[in-house]
C-alpha cells in the first residue's frame, strides 16, 4: 500500500468553535463546551473504529487563561466530570487516555482526575486519547531547551531525535493531520514542532457540530493527498 492510501496514524484536532455555537443559539458560551464534550466521545469512538492510533486534542491553550475566571474554572470542572463519566467507555473501547502539556498551574482536583484516569485506562491498546490541557508549542519547546541544558554537556548531542525525546510527545510520531473547526485558520500555538509535515485541514463546521460524517470524509481526503516531504 502506498504512503498516501494509508489511514493517517496520528490525528490531532483544534477543537474550535464552542463559543460560537452557543451565541448563535442565545446561550451562555459554557452550554457551548458542554455540547463539545459530546463531539469528543462521538469523534474518539469513530477515529479507534477507523484504525487511528493517536488522537490528539487541544481542549486549553496556555494563552486561554485569558478568558473570564468563570469560563477557565468552570473548563476545569467540565474536564473532571468528562473525564470521570468517560473512564468505563474508554476502556470498553481499548483507548488508552494520556495528557500533554503544563499541569502545574491546573488546579489540584483536575489533576487528580487526570491520574486517576491515566492509570485506569493504562490497558487501552487501540489507540491513545492524549488531550492537549494546559498545552502550548511555545511552552513545550522552552522546557525541553530547558531540560536540555541541565541533561547534557555538549551541544554536540542535539539532533532532531533527540530533542523530539523532550517534548511532551515523546514515543509519539508526528501528527499525520491537524483539523482545526470552526473557519479560522492558524494553529494557535499547536504542535509548533511537530507539526512540520502534518497535513492540514479547516472546516467552518462549529465543534459541537462536528459529526463522524464528516471526520471520515476528512480521513478520505487525507489519503488522496500527496505527502512529499520535500522529496521531487
Ligand atoms: C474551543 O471553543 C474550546 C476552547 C478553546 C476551550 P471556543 O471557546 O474557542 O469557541 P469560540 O472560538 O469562542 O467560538
Ligand atoms: C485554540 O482555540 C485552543 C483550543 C482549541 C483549546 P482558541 O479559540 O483559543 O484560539 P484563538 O484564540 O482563536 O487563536
Ligand atoms: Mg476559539
Amino acid at each position: 500500500m502506498e504512503d498516501s492510501d494509508a489511514v493517517p496514524v496520528h490525528v490531532a484536532i483544534i477543537m474550535d468553535g464552542n463559543g460560537r455555537w452557543a451565541k448563535q443559539r442565545g446561550l451562555p458560551r459554557t452550554a457551548g463546551h458542554k455540547e463539545g464534550v459530546k463531539t469528543v466521545k462521538r469523534i474518539t469512538k469513530c477515529a479507534a473504529n477507523a484504525g487511528v492510533r493517536y488522537l490528539t486534542l487541544y481542549a486549553f491553550s496556555t494563552e486561554n487563561w485569558k478568558r473570564s475566571r468563570e469560563e477557565v474554572d468552570f473548563l476545569f470542572h467540565l474536564f473532571v466530570e468528562a473525564i470521570n463519566g468517560y473512564i468505563g467507555e474508554l476502556k470498553e473501547n481499548g483507548v488508552r487516555l494520556n495528557f500533554i502539556g503544563d499541569f502545574g498551574p491546573l488546579p489540584y482536583f483536575l489533576k487528580k482526575a487526570m491520574e486517576i484516569s491515566k492509570r485506569e485506562t493504562k490497558n487501552g491498546k487501540k489507540m491513545m486519547l492524549n488531550i492537549a490541557l494546559n498545552y502550548g508549542g511555545r511552552r513545550e519547546i522552552i522546557q525541553a531547551v530547558k531540560e536540555i541544558c541541565k541533561e547534557k554537556n555538549s551541544s554536540k548531542d542535539i539532533n532532531e531525535e533527540m530533542l523530539k525525546q523532550f517534548l511532551y510527545t515523546k514515543d509519539m510520531p508526528d501528527p499525520d493531520m491537524i483539523v482545526r473547526t470552526s473557519g479560522e485558520k492558524r494553529l494557535s500555538n499547536f504542535l509548533l514542532y511537530q507539526s512540520s509535515y502534518s497535513e492540514l485541514f479547516f472546516t467552518d463546521t462549529l465543534w459541537p457540530d462536528f459529526s463522524e460524517e464528516e471526520f471520515l470524509a476528512i480521513l478520505k481526503e487525507f489519503s488522496s493527498r500527496k505527502r512529499r516531504f520535500g522529496k521531487a
